[in-house]
């Protein structure tokens, strides 16, 4: 340090450098991170927690709203134990094992290794015959049709316009004469609470990113023209940089239509949720059925 306080160059500018990386806004959906978040060895663990917390809206709904969402999907699809089902990014299997108790036919896809063992064990444990398979959604493709395809949570949004119409292309593929496609989005309403900030933390959410001390930067960016935000988070240890990217795609009821409809697909219903309560256009999510054109 030089005697007026200002570090010497060389420091300062790596310094310069790291702050300018971790606010430099990228173009939409230029980096996609997704793996870092969901499997790495310490977040994927905090990720099975949130999980596995039934009271608390993190990574997956709370108890009472996955029972709901079931019970009405096993009712809306008249679901039994003739059905075939497959759950996109199934985490830990909350909803998996749901089906599995109707005696469906039930597969789970997630490329968290850490998710699907839990999955598998709780299946062994409870009798239940569900197929996990651990992989990239946006690189599987199994060989069987499905009466159902769900990807719940939101997931859809956090994929860039190629890979949605991949992915919808995929599952019109997978899909059994009949059967549906049920997702959920953040919607407009969200967008429009969305703001643009930065701010960094020590230990940012109480040691989620690593078990070593840590200082987490988040710079929040908003891409109007596109109705798209970014979450960059940029996670300094003492000997390591990590950027991961949280994308939201964010939609109206039309601009899914519209994505379902150059898939083959289109939307049959819009509701609120995936237990089917009545859509409303103020709220910040909202979920849709698709069928074969
Ligand atoms: C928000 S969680 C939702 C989990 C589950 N759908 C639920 O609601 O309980 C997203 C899940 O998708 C998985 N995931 C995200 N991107 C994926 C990808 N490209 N391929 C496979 N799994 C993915 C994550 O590992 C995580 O388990």
């Amino acid at each position: 340090m030089s005697r007026f306080g200002i570090f010497h160059f060389m420091e300062s500018d790596s310094l310069f450098s790291i702050l300018e990386s971790a606010n430099e806004k990228p173009a939409a959906f230029s980096v996609y991170t997704a793996k870092e978040l969901w499997t790495d060895e310490h977040t994927s663990k905090q990720m099975l927690a949130y999980h596995l917390d039934g009271d608390i809206d993190v990574s997956s709904r709370r108890t009472g709203f996955i029972d709901d969402s079931v019970r009405w999907m096993t009712q809306c699809f008249d679901l039994s134990s003739n059905s075939r089902i497959i759950d996109f990014g199934c985490g830990p299997g909350l909803y998996t094992s749901r089906f599995a108790n109707l005696g469906a036919v039930v597969h789970g896809v997630d490329f968290s290794a850490r998710s699907i063992r839990y999955a598998r064990e709780f299946a062994d444990r409870n009798d239940l015959d569900i197929v996990y398979t651990e992989a990239d959604y946006l690189e599987y493709t199994p060989e069987a049709e499905f009466d159902l395809i769900t990807m719940i949570m939101c997931d859809y949004c956090a994929l860039s316009p190629e890979q949605r119409s991949g992915l919808l292309i995929n599952y019109r593929e997978l899909l059994s004469d009949g059967g549906r496609i049920v997702l959920d989005v953040h919607s407009l309403s969200a967008f429009a609470g969305k703001k643009e900030e930065v701010f960094y933390e020590k230990n940012q959410l109480n040691g989620f990113w690593s078990a070593e001390p840590y200082y987490g930067f988040v710079s929040s960016h908003k891409y109007d023209e596109e109705k798209v935000s970014l979450d960059k988070y940029t996670i300094i240890e003492r000997r390591r940089r990590r950027e991961v990217y949280n994308w939201f795609q964010y939609f109206t009821p039309e601009s899914l239509a519209q994505e379902a409809r150059a898939a083959g697909l289109e939307v049959e219903a819009v509701y609120a949720d995936v237990a089917g309560n009545p859509y409303d256009s103020g709220a910040t999510e909202f979920a849709v059925v698709m069928t074969k054109r």
